[in-house]
C-alpha cells in the first residue's frame, strides 16, 4: 500500500500552549486533524468556564486561516471545581471533558487533586450529566517507583472510583502499559483510552541509547519492549476503547536539555504520520481509520468527519528545530526520515 486514504483524523489528547508557543504549534495540529481535545494545563491552569472561552478564542486565533479546525476545550479539576461549574461546562457546547491530574504527577500539575475523595462531589455531578473525566493515571508519590505509577494509580485510585461512580465516563490518557490494556479491556463500559504514537513506536531503551536523550522523556515515562507490543496490539486490535491521542507536549529546547528537563514530546508535526509507521508495522494499515477518526468521536457523542487526509508512502526528513516563539523546539524524528507524509493539500 503506497496511499492511504483516511477519514479525516482527530487528536483526542494535545497540548497546544499559549502565546507564541501556541502560535508556533498548533498549525501542525490543524493540518492533520479535524478536532483535538486541548489540555488545560497552562498556567494559570484553565480551571473554569470563562478562562476555557477565552483560550479557546485565543486558539481560533492562531489558527492560519484556510484551515478548519475546532478546539475541543477541556476544565483543570481542583479542589476548588464546583458541581455547578460542570453544568455551566455542559451547556457551552465546547467543554467536553474534566481533567484529573493527581498532583505532582506531571507538568503543571501542581493545582491538581492530592485526594480524590475530595472531588466526589464534582465527579457525581459529571456522572449525572454525562461529562467525561480524562485522566492522567499516574500515582505521584515519591515511594511508587516511577515505571510502576501507571499500575498503582490503575489499581489504587481508578478501580474503586469506576465502582463508586458505575456510569463515570472516563477516559484514560496515555496509556503505557500491559496492565493498562488489560484493565481497560475489560473495564465496564464507558471506559477507554488513548495511545500516544512514541508509546507506540519506541520503549525505555531510547531515553538511554548512547547516553541520556531529554527529547525521549515524557509522563507516563516510556516502558518496556513488552508494553509497547501490548499497546500496539490494542492499537491496531479494532477495540472501539482504544483511540488516539498524541499527547503532543512541546517544551523548549533549552527545558529539555536541562539538568532538570521538563516531560513531554513533540510529535504534532508528524502524528498522523507516525501512527500510520506504527500501523504498518504491525501489518494493519486498514484499522488506523477506525483508531484515528472514528472510535473517539465515537466515545465523546461526536460525528465523525466527512472530508479525508492522505498519507503517502514516501520518506521526509523533519527539520531538526521548529521555531517556538521566545526559543527552539527539537521535534520527535527531527532530522530523521518518517517513513509517511501527508499528502500537500492535507485533504482530498
Ligand atoms: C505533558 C506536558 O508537558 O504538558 N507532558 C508529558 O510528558 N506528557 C503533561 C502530560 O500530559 O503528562
Ligand atoms: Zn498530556
Amino acid at each position: 500500500m503506497n496511499t492511504v486514504k483516511l477519514r479525516r483524523p482527530d487528536d483526542w489528547h494535545v497540548h497546544l500552549r499559549d502565546g507564541a508557543a501556541l502560535a508556533a504549534v498548533v498549525k501542525f495540529t490543524a493540518q492533520r486533524f479535524g478536532r483535538a481535545i486541548v489540555m488545560p494545563n497552562l498556567k494559570p491552569a484553565i480551571t473554569t468556564v470563562a478562562a476555557a472561552r477565552a483560550y479557546r478564542a485565543r486558539i481560533l486565533a492562531a489558527v492560519p486561516e484556510h484551515m478548519r479546525f475546532e478546539p475541543l476545550l477541556t476544565l483543570y479539576l481542583t479542589h476548588d471545581t464546583m458541581p455547578d461549574e460542570i453544568d455551566r461546562a455542559r451547556a457551552t457546547g465546547f467543554i467536553h471533558g474534566v481533567k484529573l491530574y493527581p498532583a505532582g504527577a506531571t507538568t503543571h500539575s501542581d493545582a491538581g487533586v492530592t485526594d480524590i475523595a475530595k472531588v466526589y462531589r464534582v465527579l457525581a455531578r459529571m456522572e449525572e450529566t454525562g461529562m467525561p473525566l480524562l485522566v492522567h493515571g499516574e500515582s505521584p508519590h515519591p515511594e511508587v517507583d516511577v515505571f510502576d505509577r501507571e499500575t498503582h494509580f490503575i489499581d489504587a485510585v481508578l478501580q474503586p472510583l469506576l465502582e463508586r461512580f458505575p456510569s463515570l465516563r472516563v477516559v484514560l490518557e496515555h496509556i503505557t502499559t500491559v496492565h493498562a490494556v488489560e484493565f481497560v479491556t475489560h473495564a465496564r463500559a464507558g471506559v477507554a483510552a488513548t495511545i500516544t504514537p512514541q508509546h507506540l513506536l519506541l520503549n525505555r531503551n531510547a531515553i538511554f541509547s548512547g547516553g541520556i536523550r531529554p527529547h525521549y522523556y515524557c509522563l507516563p515515562i516510556l516502558k518496556r519492549e513488552r508494553d509497547r507490543l501490548a499497546l500496539l496490539g490494542a492499537a491496531t486490535g479494532g477495540n472501539p476503547r482504544f483511540f488516539l491521542g498524541t499527547d503532543s507536549a512541546p517544551h523548549s529546547q533549552a527545558s529539555k536539555e536541562n539538568a532538570c528537563g521538563c516531560a513531554g514530546m513533540f510529535t504534532a508535526h508528524a502524528a498522523i504520520e507516525l501512527y500510520a509507521e506504527a500501523f504498518e508495522s504491525a501489518g494493519r494499515l486498514d484499522r488506523l481509520e477506525a483508531f484515528a477518526g472514528h472510535f473517539g468521536a465515537d466515545f465523546y457523542g461526536l460525528p465523525r468527519h466527512d472530508d479525508t487526509i492522505t498519507l503517502l508512502k514516501e520518506s521526509w526528513v523533519p527539520p531538526e528545530v521548529y521555531d517556538f516563539g521566545d526559543g527552539a523546539l527539537v521535534p520527535y524524528r527531527g532530522g530523521e526520515s518518517i517513513a509517511w507524509r501527508l499528502a500537500e493539500s492535507g485533504a482530498t
